[in-house]
């Protein structure tokens, strides 16, 4: 829907989002330079965590990505005089989820948005935890932008900040209620399919079944892999 000149995501660890962005990048063909910033030392929501993590993601990145992405490894307000105001097409806020640090986050690189520009915010569905408050600072910019939510997953805001809004998400921001519920229940489905096939790739490689001959796992897997090919086809049509 959006073919982002820049983009870039504030939070990434291990990579499960951003790796997202890249193969869409690389699926898609799209002329995106992307950028990923993180201390990739964790917070107290993730957790301090070990180098190791940076250094597994790294390897990965480089051997995909190398061609039109880049790791920061910076504090968010750090990274920000590496971008011209203006500039980024979509931003993917995912960072300390408290409402001070997301609204700081939000209020700093507002000004580096274009005037297409599109604001992801994940977790804007988590209530239940005392200092997730996503959700507080979502219903606030929610009423000031034009926006589309997601609950799926722990909840996905999607704000156009910019003053021109890209001609593919004008039906997004504009669908009817039930719409956009037929659209929620769409992209969940889909997320609950790329779950499954997921788990059974990892569960036909990782488990040791001795009920299962070999030349059975084997067939098993490559219905697993021919599965998962198909699924990715469709989702490069969505
Ligand atoms: C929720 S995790 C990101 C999850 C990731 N998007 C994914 O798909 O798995 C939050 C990350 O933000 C980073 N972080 C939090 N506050 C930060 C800040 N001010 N500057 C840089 N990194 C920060 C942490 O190190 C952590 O790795």
């Amino acid at each position: 829907m959006v073919e982002p000149r820049i983009l870039v995501e504030l939070g990434t660890h291990s990579g499960v989002s951003y790796c997202s962005f890249c193969e869409a990048i690389n699926e898609l063909r799209l002329p995106t330079r992307s950028f990923a910033v993180d201390t990739w030392r964790g917070d107290t929501h993730t957790q301090a965590y070990g180098d190791e993590i940076f250094k597994e993601l790294s390897a990965h990145h480089d051997d995909h990505y190398a061609g039109f992405s880049q790791l920061v490894r910076s504090t968010f307000d750090g990274a920000l005089p590496r971008f011209e105001h203006g500039t980024i097409d979509l931003l993917h806020i995912d960072g300390y989820h408290t409402y001070e640090a997301v609204k700081h986050d939000f209020v700093q690189w507002l000004p580096k948005m274009s005037d297409r520009g599109i604001v992801l915010f994940h977790d804007i569905a988590v209530r239940d935890k005392p200092t997730f408050e996503v959700w507080r600072l979502w219903e606030e910019l929610k009423i000031e932008y034009p926006h589309f939510e997601f609950f799926h997953s722990h909840g996905l805001g999607v704000l156009a900040v910019g003053a021109l809004i890209p001609a593919p998400l004008i039906n997004l921001v504009r669908a009817s209620k039930g719409e956009a519920e037929r659209i929620r229940h769409y992209f969940a489905g889909l997320g609950q399919m790329l779950e499954r096939v997921q788990s059974l790739e990892w569960g036909l490689r990782t488990t040791q079944c001795p009920a299962i001959p070999n030349e059975k796992r084997s067939w098993s897997i490559r219905i697993a892999d021919g599965f998962s090919k198909r699924f990715r086809k469709i989702m490069k049509k969505v």
